[in-house]
């Protein structure tokens, strides 16, 4: 194992849950309480560079171009430990990221985030994973990352252990025409992390084994919807599974929820829509933001009905991306 003499750059896009995660059965490890299911997203993604640096006193972070105190790369310099303990190396490294996704506002930059910092990290430490163990790798960062590794359509299996843990691509390069017209409603910072979200949820909702049931259906509902490129059943089992999530942060104690006034305005519009005969369904992650599940044909004229009540900036198209991409 060599360490690169040179930054290594990794490039990843976000992705947006079918089938959502929410609830670990390790903390520690990651290991989720049931399979999920993405579609990787081409308009938001992660660019990080990492090089590790024999001079370097301590670990280096700079985000969107601002150098991050010691406490707030804290997660990333675990996730370094980590590297380094795989690599069985002891250099500090710089790391430089640039986050093309409005940061903790439910659009999913730790998906992106910890994905590309895996793949840079450990190229730049002399490992040179496999995908699946790449997304093992960014399963520590953040769950949602472990599916960022793979383009278009990707599940997670659950697993059971560290080794079990990690995503597989189902369709990578969809054929048929789907776009997820995503709505930034705030780019604030969520006020309840998902790891925190998630938590509470496994402890207080009464209806935490109902939800796993629930989206081990569901998973096996989309899978099939996926096979037969079956967009109603996709988009309808999608939008079910998003709002049985939701439920359990009403039912958690304390109660809480990432809905705001306009997530409601939105996901109403899209009833609406549907209504008329335009096929489309909404999901939600753990932030306000509303992302329209449709076909690539309707997404101009779903976008522009949006923008007139949001706004133009906030309403961007964005249809299946690629996964991880890592420089020599
Ligand atoms: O892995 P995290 O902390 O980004 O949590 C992800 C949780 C959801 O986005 C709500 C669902 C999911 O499966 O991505």
């Amino acid at each position: 194992m060599v360490i690169a003499d040179h930054p290594i750059t990794a490039k990843a896009h976000t992705n947006i849950a079918l089938v959502k995660y929410w609830g670990k059965l390790d903390n520690e490890l990651i290991i989720p309480q049931n399979d999920s299911l993405s579609i990787t997203l081409d308009e938001f993604y992660t660019q990080t560079s990492v090089e590790f640096l024999p001079d370097l006193a301590a670990d280096e972070v700079v985000f969107d171009g601002e150098k991050l105190s010691a406490d707030s790369s804290v997660k990333v310099r675990t996730f370094l430990n980590l590297v380094r303990n795989l690599a069985n190396i002891d250099d500090r490294a710089k790391v430089v990221t640039q986050n093309f996704v409005p940061t903790a506002a439910g659009l999913a930059s730790s998906a992106s985030g910890f994905a590309a910092l895996a793949g840079a990290a450990s190229k730049a430490a002399g490992l040179n994973l496999n995908r699946r163990d790449l997304s093992r790798l960014a399963r520590r960062g953040s769950g949602s990352a472990t599916r960022s590794i793979f383009g278009g359509f990707v599940a997670w299996q659950q697993g059971h252990n560290d080794a079990t843990s990690f995503a597989y691509p189902i369709d990578e390069q969809p054929t048929w025409d789907i776009a997820v017209v995503a709505l930034v409603l705030t780019a604030k910072q969520k006020k309840v992390s998902s790891r925190v979200g998630m938590r509470l949820a496994v402890e207080t909702s009464p209806f935490y084994s109902a939800w796993v049931a629930a989206s081990r259906a569901d998973f096996e509902t989309v899978k099939t919807a996926i096979q037969n490129q079956d967009f109603d059943l996709l988009g309808h089992t999608s939008e079910q599974n998003a709002m049985r999530m939701h439920a359990l942060t009403l039912s958690s104690d304390p109660t809480f929820t990432y809905f705001n006034a306009d997530s409601i305005k939105a996901m109403n519009m899209v009833k609406d829509l549907r209504l008329q005969g335009i096929p489309c369904y909404f999901t939600m992650d753990a932030g306000p933001n509303v992302k329209i599940i449709c076909q690539g044909a309707d997404a101009k004229r779903i976008a522009a009905h949006f923008q007139t009540v949001f706004g133009k900036d906030q309403v961007l198209i964005t249809r299946p991306g690629a996964g991880i991409s890592i420089s020599d």
